[in-house]
C-alpha cells in the first residue's frame, strides 16, 4: 500500500499527516510554536522552528507508524502564506521571518499602488501591508544592510522544501500571495520585481501544485527518518491545500475556512480579479484554475482571546452557547485585533465591545466575538457578490466547523445554508497529502479531490436571520464611525 506525507507549516503549529492510498489517516503530530511581536503590528517567526518542528512531527509520525512511514511514496507541503523569509548566498535567514499578520509596512502597500497602479489588477488584489512584496518594499527602506544581502526570497513551507530536497521552488498559489505575480501568465511579475528593485534570480522558480518540486535528499533522509528519493509535491499555500482537502476545484463551489483567521473561497476557471472589492485573486493549486477569495485576518483568534481573558476556552464557550442561546446577543464586537484585510485593507483597525452593561457576562462576550466572525463574513460574501460570484450556500471547514451554534450564527447572518463535512479530514495537511499523491501517480485532480461525506446542513432560522438585518447593519456603521480614530488611536 503507497502512503503520502501531507504536512502544514502553519501560523501556530506545523500540522503532518500519513494517509493512506484509501485515504485513511494512519499517524497524525502536531507540534506548536509561538509568534513575536516585538514591536506594534510586527509578527515574526524565527524561519528555523519550521523544519524543527517539522522534523519533530515527522519523528513523531515514525515512532507510531514505522511500516507505514517507510513505505511513504510522496509529500505534500502547505503552509501560512504571505511570509517574508529572506535568505543570504548560503540559504540562511538573514533575519526573522515577516509573517501574513504583519502590519508594518502599510506605507510601502500605499507606494506601491501609488506608483505602480496597474499591480493591482496583475497580481489580484491591491498591494496590501500582509503582503511579501511590501515587506520586501520595508526592508529596502528600513533594514537596507538586510535588504542588500537578500540572494533569495522564499514562502515559509518553501524553506522546508528547500531543507528535504536542497531545491528552490514554489507554486503558483504560494507565489501569488507573495503579491509578485502575474496571476494570468502563472508567472513571476517583471513589473513588481523592477518597482522592489529585485533581480528575478531571488525567487524559486513556479512548479504547479500537483507536480513534483524536488525529491527527498540523501541527507534530509537519513536526518529526518524518509525514504529518500521520494517526491516532494509543488504543494500549496495553506488555503488552496484546504481547498484541495475540502474537494473545492470547481466553478460553483464555495467555502469558509475557520481556523486562526477566516476567509470565504470559490474556485473559478479563469483568472477574474476585481480590485475595488479588495477580494483576492489568486492561482489555485490545480493547472488552469484560479480562485477569489474574501481574507479576514481575524476568526477563531477572536474567541481564543476573549475566552482566554475570561478564564474560558473556545470549546467551553461553544459548548455553554449550544444551551444558552436565545438568538442575537447585546454586545457587538468589532473583531479587528490583527486589523483587517477584506474589506477594509486596514492594518490599524482594532477590537471594539460595544453595548456592555452589568448584566454582561463572559458568554455574552463569547458569543459577540462569533457574532462578529460571522458579520465578517457576511462582508466577505457581499465582496465577492459585488465582484460577480453567486453563492448560494457555504461548506464550513477548520476548527470553527466542530461548533454548530457557530455554524448556525453563520448561516443567519449571512442567510444562507452552511454544509459541515463528517469524520475525515479536510484540512491543509490532507489537501497536501492529496497534492503528494497526484504528483506521485498522475492521478486526475476530479479524481482524486473529491468532497467529503455530509454530516449537516445548518439552514439559516428565519427569525434570527431577521434580527441580525438590524446588528449587521449596526456592525457595519461602528466601523465606519471608528475609521478615523483608528488611525489616531496609539499603535500598541
Ligand atoms: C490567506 C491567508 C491565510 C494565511 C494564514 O490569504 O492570509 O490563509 O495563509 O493561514
Amino acid at each position: 500500500m503507497a502512503y503520502y506525507l501531507g504536512i502544514d507549516i502553519g501560523t501556530s503549529a506545523v500540522k503532518t499527516i500519513l494517509v493512506d492510498a484509501n485515504e485513511n489517516i494512519v499517524a497524525r503530530a502536531e507540534t506548536a510554536y509561538g509568534i513575536e511581536r516585538p514591536h506594534p503590528l510586527w509578527a515574526e517567526q524565527d524561519a528555523r522552528i519550521w523544519s524543527h518542528a517539522v522534523r519533530h512531527t515527522v519523528h513523531m509520525i515514525r515512532d507510531a507508524a514505522p511500516h507505514a512511514l517507510s513505505a511513504t511514496q510522496g509529500i505534500g507541503l502547505s503552509g501560512q502564506m504571505h511570509a517574508a523569509v529572506v535568505l543570504d548566498r548560503d540559504d540562511q535567514p538573514l533575519r526573522p521571518a515577516m509573517l501574513w499578520n504583519d502590519g508594518r509596512s502599510k506605507d510601502e502597500a500605499c507606494w506601491l499602488h501609488a506608483h505602480h497602479p496597474g499591480l493591482a489588477e496583475e497580481t489580484g488584489v491591491l498591494p496590501m501591508p500582509g503582503f511579501t512584496a511590501s515587506k520586501l518594499v520595508w526592508l529596502q527602506r528600513h533594514e537596507p544592510d538586510i535588504f542588500r544581502k537578500i540572494r533569495y526570497v522564499l514562502p515559509a513551507k518553501d524553506l522546508v522544501r528547500l531543507e528535504l530536497t536542497g531545491e528552490r521552488l514554489t507554486d503558483p498559489c504560494d507565489g501569488a500571495g507573495m503579491g509578485m505575480l502575474n496571476e494570468a501568465k502563472r508567472q513571476w511579475s517583471t513589473t513588481v520585481l523592477e518597482a522592489i528593485g529585485l533581480d528575478a534570480s531571488v525567487l524559486p522558480e513556479l512548479v504547479e501544485g500537483t507536480q513534483a518540486a524536488g525529491q527527498v535528499s540523501k541527507q534530509a533522509a537519513a536526518e529526518w527518518g524518509l525514504p529518500e528519493g521520494i517526491v516532494v509535491a509543488a504543494g500549496a499555500g495553506d488555503c488552496a491545500a484546504g481547498a484541495i482537502g475540502a474537494g473545492m476545484t470547481e466553478e460553483g463551489a464555495a467555502f469558509v475556512s475557520l481556523g486562526t483567521g477566516v476567509l470565504m473561497f470559490c474556485p473559478t476557471c479563469d483568472y477574474r480579479p476585481h480590485i475595488a472589492s479588495l477580494i483576492h485573486a489568486f492561482c489555485h493549486a490545480v493547472p488552469e484554475r484560479w480562485f477569489q477569495m474574501a481574507a479576514m485576518l481575524n476568526g477563531g483568534s477572536v474567541l481564543e482571546y476573549i475566552t482566554t481573558l475570561t478564564g474560558s476556552s473556545p470549546a467551553q464557550a461553544a459548548a455553554a452557547l449550544e444551551t444558552h442561546y436565545r438568538g442575537p446577543g447585546n454586545v457587538t464586537m468589532l473583531p479587528y485585533l490583527n486589523g483587517e484585510r477584506t474589506p477594509h485593507n486596514n492594518p490599524l483597525a482594532k477590537g471594539v465591545l460595544f453595548g456592555l452593561t452589568p448584566q454582561t457576562n463572559a458568554l455574552d462576550l463569547a458569543q459577540a466575538a462569533m457574532e462578529a466572525v460571522a458579520y465578517t463574513l457576511a462582508d466577505g460574501l457581499r465582496c465577492l457578490e459585488e465582484a460577480g460570484t453567486a453563492i448560494p450556500g457555504v461548506a464550513l471547514v477548520g476548527g470553527g466547523a466542530k461548533s454548530r451554534i457557530w455554524a448556525h450564527i453563520i448561516a443567519a447572518v449571512m442567510k444562507r445554508p452552511v454544509t459541515r463535512f463528517s469524520g475525515g479530514e479536510t484540512g491543509p495537511a490532507f489537501g497536501a497529502a492529496r497534492l503528494a499523491r497526484m504528483a506521485h501517480t498522475g492521478e486526475s485532480v476530479q479524481t482524486v479531490c473529491t468532497a467529503p461525506p455530509v454530516l449537516d446542513i445548518v439552514e439559516p432560522k428565519l427569525e434570527h436571520a431577521e434580527a441580525y438585518e438590524e446588528r449587521l447593519a449596526q456592525f457595519r456603521r461602528l466601523y465606519s464611525a471608528l475609521a478615523a480614530e483608528f488611525s489616531l488611536s496609539p499603535v500598541s
